[in-house]
């Protein structure tokens, strides 16, 4: 008998506004304004992807290790407390690393589990798909090459009786401020039926020391994963940003609570990017902002649930109480 592989197919949902024409749009405007900014969907190329793979494992970047820990802790639980015939869905799920430890746990129950990962990068997500399933039988996996809105409506148009359980791992809520987290999360709210659930993993308020050096890595990871913004720039759009003329930075705002991501200009510059024939003007120590990770206390996940109509079922920690997966159920 021939063997064969299972063969995975991609959904691409990628509609015009992941385009160049849309990228080129947006550095635009983001680099039109009086606070430069570029929006952070466009850290995840296939290269971006896997060099936040290596941020992973960084000593510094703790929030991995903590949510893995949380999941091995608890995954046998949440496998066991839902139905048979729950639909897995990921939001930016990268390699899929941590999730696997519950997809094992769901195997281990069941025999199976119908997964489906969302995420940006299609290449990446391709790829780490076909790895998973050729290591895991019992996998169902049906990669969806989308931003979260597109991907989440195409799965919840099919209208099926599956309960949902969506995981939104990673802090990647981090990256949206409390009205965007809010509005994200009542949509979510508006599609579910009722006891589909959602775990979030949220980092949480700590020092300042152990949360910049989670973005300030020794080995300038976290770097190199923020400058890879200016060579897609670069590459794509035929820009001519000298890279050692910007140097990667990241602060904790305690005030609000959030880390952020700068791209400091190191000299006054004139930079020119030949796809929107233009020039853009640097002041020494200007900076672009690339990203926001927010924190959170209980609190603030308390109030988050409640804002956006779902109850707070569960709130695991690490055994340092450095990050939490929150479990939101629709009431
Ligand atoms: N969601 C991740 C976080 O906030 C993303 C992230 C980690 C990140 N390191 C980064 C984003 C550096 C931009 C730059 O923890």
């Amino acid at each position: 008998m021939e063997m064969t592989k299972n063969k995975i197919e991609l959904i691409s949902l990628k509609s015009d506004n992941l385009k160049s024409e849309h990228f080129a749009n947006d550095i635009l405007d983001g680099l039109s304004k009086k606070q430069k900014t570029i929006p952070s969907i466009y850290f995840y190329d296939k290269k971006g992807s896997e060099i936040f793979e290596n941020i992973c494992y960084l000593d510094e970047y703790y929030q991995t290790r903590a949510e893995a820990q949380i999941l091995e802790k608890f995954s046998e639980k949440i496998a066991t407390n839902s139905s048979k015939d729950t639909d897995i869905i990921e939001l930016g799920s990268g390699s899929s690393v941590k999730t696997r430890i519950l997809l094992d746990a769901y195997i281990l129950k069941n025999g199976y589990v119908n997964y489906f990962p969302i995420d940006i990068s299609g290449k990446f997500l391709l790829e780490s798909s076909q790895l998973l399933s050729e290591s895991l039988p019992g996998l169902n996996i049906n990669p969806i090459a989308a931003r979260y809105n597109a991907g989440l409506e195409y799965i919840f148009s099919k209208n099926d009786k599956s309960p949902k359980l969506v995981l939104w791992l990673g802090s990647s809520i981090g990256n949206l401020n409390k009205d965007e987290s809010t509005s994200f999360l009542r949509n979510i709210n508006s599609i579910f039926k009722e006891n589909d659930r959602i775990l979030i993993g949220m980092d949480l308020k700590k020092d300042r020391q152990t949360l910049e050096n989670a973005y300030n890595d020794s080995l300038n990871i976290t770097a190199e994963f923020n400058l890879n913004l200016l060579s897609r720039i670069n590459s794509e759009l035929s820009g001519q940003f000298d890279l050692s003329n910007f140097k990667h930075r990241a602060v904790y705002n305690e005030e609000k609570g959030k880390i952020e991501m700068h791209l400091v200009s190191l000299t006054k510059q004139d930079v020119f990017i030949g796809a929107l024939n233009k020039s853009f003007h640097f002041e020494k120590d200007e900076y672009i902002h690339t990203e926001n990770s927010y924190k959170y206390n209980f609190e603030d996940i308390l109030n988050l649930a409640k804002d956006s109509g779902f109850k707070l079922t569960n709130h695991w920690l690490d055994d340092k109480n450095l990050f939490s997966l929150n479990e939101f159920i629709k009431k």
